[in-house]
């Protein structure tokens, strides 16, 4: 169902307000990095290409070492605050299986010394420089800029200690004008990638991209960030039992993008304590647009469908289209479910968490005025009896919920790993 091609373009499409300088820096280091990994027969460059979006993404855990309870730990002392983020990158992209383990291992590298001992490291070395060469590059505005900035560059390279034959290659390709004409503009240019970025991810990478990519949203809130976290995992329980396993991950990846649209919400319209003027509710609503056209605009129509339907209700009182029951299908229906759900057990700025029963209860009202769907609602009663997790929105399930079973072993691991980082 998903394709490399998708999550590339997702990464593009979330470049809004906040994040806007942040996703184009990422696709800087993207183009330079595969174009540097060309050149070498051993490098994927592909997977580079998708290492150098992506080598950043640990910066959407800001708060890793204190989220984990690592803070007392003597070893994360040790560790910069670039050293931080590349570790919880690495935390992050681990779990993606698109990736072999010493592509995954090079972001914890991506701010150390350069050193080309290995693939690993030659790698983090690439994905270095090209930080380095996108920086001076996000300086050129005009054509008198270019001028000053490229030769610059030339020197600046040639100065590093790295090996001879790696410091011309990458000379090379900043003196082919045409190269460097991709690279100036702030496009994917996927072509560089040939039709490999077609291939299909396997559903559980899948999986773990999305969360990935859906942890942006953490970033500006952390209300939002802890919602689609407790959506995925309540959509996802209930789609295993009443659906299958797959449509349980369908469901989930539904779950950490359904309000995706929110990064383009105003944050004081988003986080306000009391209730919203008419204006503010237009722009609230609109998220449910924009997560579709993100979603639309990614190539991910069907998964856009399901997300879009999140806030309609089956007597048609809901938004943006007012659709009814019968025009819509089990995974909006589901969604919309669990959704509700979700946010009455959340603590909001405008209100406090409502107990487990007294959100079924609330759900079982809505069965009655003919708005949800009576069998999902049925199931969930059923699961939430036996599951505890699903009875409280608590921060330590959304921890689990992005590390998986990494979560017990950091901790464990983390002074092995960092003695390998700090060398
Ligand atoms: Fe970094
Ligand atoms: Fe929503
Ligand atoms: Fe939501």
């Amino acid at each position: 169902m998903f394709t490399l091609k998708n999550f590339v373009l997702l990464f593009k499409n979330l470049g809004h307000n906040e994040y806007k300088r942040f996703i184009l820096d990422s696709i800087q280091v993207a183009k330079i990095s595969s174009l540097i990994a060309k050149e070498y027969p051993i490098l994927n460059h592909r997977n580079v290409y998708v290492l150098g979006l992506s080598h950043n993404v640990g910066h959407f855990l800001r708060d890793f070492n204190e989220i984990l309870s690592l803070k007392s730990m003597e070893e994360i002392e040790k560790l910069s605050k670039t050293q931080i983020h590349s570790l919880a990158s690495y935390y992050l992209l681990k779990r993606v299986r698109f990736f072999d383990e010493e592509e995954i291992e090079s972001v914890l590298y991506h701010h150390s010394d350069f050193s080309f001992e290995n693939k690993t490291r030659v790698i983090g070395s690439i994905l270095k420089l090209a930080d380095m060469i996108a920086h001076e590059f996000s300086r050129i505005e005009t054509f008198d800029d270019y001028a000053i900035v490229l030769p610059n560059l030339w020197r600046k390279i040639e100065r590093l200690k790295i090996p001879n034959t790696f410091k011309n290659t990458v000379i090379e390709i900043l003196k082919d004008y045409k190269l460097i004409e991709t690279l100036i503009d702030d496009d994917l240019h996927l072509e560089l990638l040939e039709s490999s970025i077609e291939i299909p991810i396997e559903i559980d990478s899948s999986v773990e991209m999305a969360k990935i990519m859906s942890l942006m949203q953490g970033m500006r809130s952390y209300t939002t960030r802890n919602h689609i976290s407790i959506v995925a995992r309540v959509s996802q329980k209930i789609a295993e039992s009443y659906l299958g396993k797959y449509d349980g991950k369908i469901l989930k990846i539904a779950g950490y993008f359904h309000d995706i649209g929110k990064l383009k919400v105003p944050l004081k319209v988003l986080h306000k304590k009391r209730s919203l003027t008419q204006e503010e509710w237009i722009l609230m609503r609109k998220h449910v647009v924009d997560t579709s056209e993100i979603l639309i605009n990614s190539g991910l129509k069907y998964l856009a469908e399901i997300c879009a339907a999140h806030h309609e209700r089956l007597d048609g009182s809901g938004y943006p289209f007012g659709l009814k029951g019968d025009e819509m299908f089990c995974y909006q229906r589901l969604l919309q479910v669990s959704d509700v759900y979700s946010a009455l057990i959340e603590n909001r700025p405008y209100r406090k968490a409502l107990n487990y029963k007294e959100a079924l209860n609330f759900l079982k009202s809505e069965v009655k005025r003919d708005r949800l769907d009576e069998k999902y609602v049925n199931e969930l009663e059923n699961l939430v009896k036996s599951d505890s997790t699903l009875q409280r929105a608590s921060f330590e399930d959304v921890l689990e919920d992005i590390f998986e079973e990494d979560y017990k072993k950091i901790r464990h691991e983390l002074p092995e790993v960092v003695s390998r980082l700090v060398g």
